[in-house]
């Protein structure tokens, strides 16, 4: 414990951690970047630390947030400390068409068929949400209205059409629970101790802990989170 208590006071005076800010934090890397920094789009709103990984260009980004339109103006919210891995895909309600009508062919956008969709609207799923410490593996495709809680996990190439419970994981296409990551009372105090909205210096403190497998029984955490 004395241990530890020094560790962490020397880590808060050098105030050693990354920054948010930065495009790039891997030295000589530019296939991985903090997504917020990339973003050009005001639909598309990304907290600190989340990351996106591309192979290709990291600047992909955007164009894999498919069929956003400004005059749909729906928003896709991305929160804190997420693994977004290459090819992820988000489809957007712009993509919706009617399916419930005899066609689904989008005869209004054409000229001369204008009045088509008179008095009609497009299906409208609302806003993505992504919760925060969330990973979504290697070419997931997130469709449009989804809200995917925090501590989750989307499978590599699943396909996923609707809302994600925090901390599950799932996959498939479409993604359905493959397990739950925790029992329900300890997801609970994982929402409620919500790490990522700690200080950053509380954060940096305690990464041993949130890359072990038992911090919730020495309950280091939940009583420093308390104290703050
Ligand atoms: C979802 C994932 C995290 C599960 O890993 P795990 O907890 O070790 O689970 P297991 O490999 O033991 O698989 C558990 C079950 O899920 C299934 N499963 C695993 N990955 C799956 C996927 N992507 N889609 C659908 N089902 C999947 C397995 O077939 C297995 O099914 P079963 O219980 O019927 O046998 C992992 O398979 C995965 O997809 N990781 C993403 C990797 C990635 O894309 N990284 C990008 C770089 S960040």
């Amino acid at each position: 414990m004395k241990d530890s208590k020094t560790k962490t006071e020397s880590t808060i005076n050098q105030k050693k951690f990354p920054d948010p800010n930065q495009t790039f934090p891997l030295k000589g890397y530019e296939q991985l970047c903090f997504l917020k920094n990339i973003i050009r789009n005001p639909n598309i709103i990304v907290g600190d630390f989340t990351y996106y990984h591309d192979f290709e260009d990291v600047k992909n980004f955007e164009r894999n947030v498919k069929y956003h339109f400004d005059f749909t103006g729906d928003k896709l919210f991305i929160g804190k400390f997420c693994m977004i891995a290459s090819g992820v895909k988000f489809i957007m309600n712009g993509a919706n068409h009617l399916s419930e009508a005899i066609s689904s062919f989008p005869f209004a956008i054409f000229e001369g068929w204008e009045h088509a969709m008179d008095g009609k609207a497009y299906p409208y799923k609302g806003d993505t949400h992504i919760g925060n410490d969330v990973w979504l593996g290697n070419d997931v495709t997130i469709m449009p209205g989804v809200t995917i809680g925090d501590g989750a996990i989307v499978g590599a190439n699943s396909v996923v059409t609707k809302d994600v419970p925090a901390y599950s994981i799932v996959g498939g296409n479409p993604a359905n629970i493959i397990k739950m990551r925790f029992s329900d009372e300890r997801i609970k105090e994982l929402l409620k101790m919500a790490w990522w909205n700690w200080p950053i210096e509380k954060i940096s403190a305690h990464v041993s802990e949130l890359t072990g497998k038992d911090f919730m029984q020495n309950h280091t955490l939940k009583t420093s989170s308390k104290k703050e």
